[in-house]
């Protein structure tokens, strides 16, 4: 038996190139994990099963289509493993379809565990390649801290921060569709005349001044340099969202900005005491489902507990 821990992300810059011929949108990401984690426990058995606990596990599919199970498939068939035989146990505490990538976190960990359970030693650079291959974001779950995604998000850099800041995130009641909110961004973008392709739109690139502020561990400077372009394209989709972000602003909060592709909402705070105060407040406004308080950056997905036969 393995077990994996792993981070959600929040993405403290989120800038949108135009849409690609792929479909796909260039990225200028830059993903920040935090310590609101799943666990994944890995188990010999035959075939690849799943099964999930947590307050949102009714939302988590436990099909194949699950990031864990194709994870566990993947790495099994790069290993050329005949058949690969685990369960998997996701015990969750991310948001499901709440923008913080829950369900990339849970490929990461199982491609972890599985290497693990498996005793395959995959060096981290091939489990790379296999998580790109899972999805834009599963990557950084497996290198946490704080790095910047190009591409679609996959090809990441890693980079210096100081200290830890102190988050919280707002649960929304139901999720966001990611492809629905990249649709509804190139919508609006389309609808202002500016055109939504890589020939309309330039090519983001990173913020220096938020580079500083994360390197320089301030709060302060980071809460100005925060931005979301899927941001509009989310509080189009779901307007109760300015309602969220209103209640954390009045709470204290430095900033506030949607988590990715929301619907999850994220809060900068100043201290972790800070941090409290706005969860607190936030939960009693009958703005969100829950709160949150959190912090970060912490490491990507990490076996927390020696394999066991
Ligand atoms: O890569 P992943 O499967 O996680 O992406 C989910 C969806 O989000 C894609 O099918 C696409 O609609 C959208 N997406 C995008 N540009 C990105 C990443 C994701 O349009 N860079």
């Amino acid at each position: 038996m393995v077990t994996v821990r792993v981070p959600a992300k929040v993405n403290v810059q989120l800038g949108v190139g135009g849409v690609r011929p792929d479909g796909y949108h260039d990225l200028a990401n830059v993903f920040f994990a935090v310590a609101l984690g799943d666990e994944v426990t890995a188990t010999a058995a035959d075939g690849v099963t799943l099964t999930c606990t947590g307050p949102d596990a009714d939302a988590v599919p436990l099909d194949d289509t699950n990031l864990a199970a194709r994870a566990a498939r993947l790495l099994a068939a790069h290993h050329g493993l005949a058949d690969p035989g685990v369960h998997l146990h996701i015990a969750k505490a991310i948001p499901v379809a709440g923008g913080m990538a829950g369900g990339s976190a849970d490929g990461a960990a199982a491609l972890v565990a599985c290497d693990a359970l498996w005793g395959l030693d995959t060096p981290l650079e091939t489990l790379l390649e296999l998580a790109a291959e899972l999805g834009s974001d599963v990557p950084f779950a497996l290198l946490g801290g704080v790095a910047l995604g190009r591409g679609r998000g996959e090809i990441l850099e890693a980079l210096p921060v100081s200290g830890t800041f102190h988050w919280v995130f707002a649960v929304a009641d139901g999720g966001l569709s990611t492809p629905a909110v990249f649709r509804e961004c190139d919508r609006i973008r389309e609808e202002s005349g500016t055109g939504a392709t890589i020939d309309d739109v330039p090519t983001p690139d990173a913020d220096p001044a938020l580079l500083a502020a994360l390197a320089d561990g301030d709060p302060v400077a980071l809460a100005d340099a925060l931005s979301n372009d899927l941001q509009a394209a989310a509080v189009s989709l779901r307007p109760s969202l300015a309602d969220t972000l209103h209640a954390g602003t009045e709470a204290g909060a430095l900033a506030a900005l949607v988590s990715g592709s929301g619907p999850t909402c994220a809060f900068l705070a100043k201290d972790a005491d800070a941090a409290t105060h706005i969860a607190t407040a936030l939960r009693t406004s009958g703005t969100c489902r829950t709160a949150h308080a959190t912090y970060g950056p912490v490491p990507g997905a990490q076996v927390v507990s020696a394999p066991t036969p």
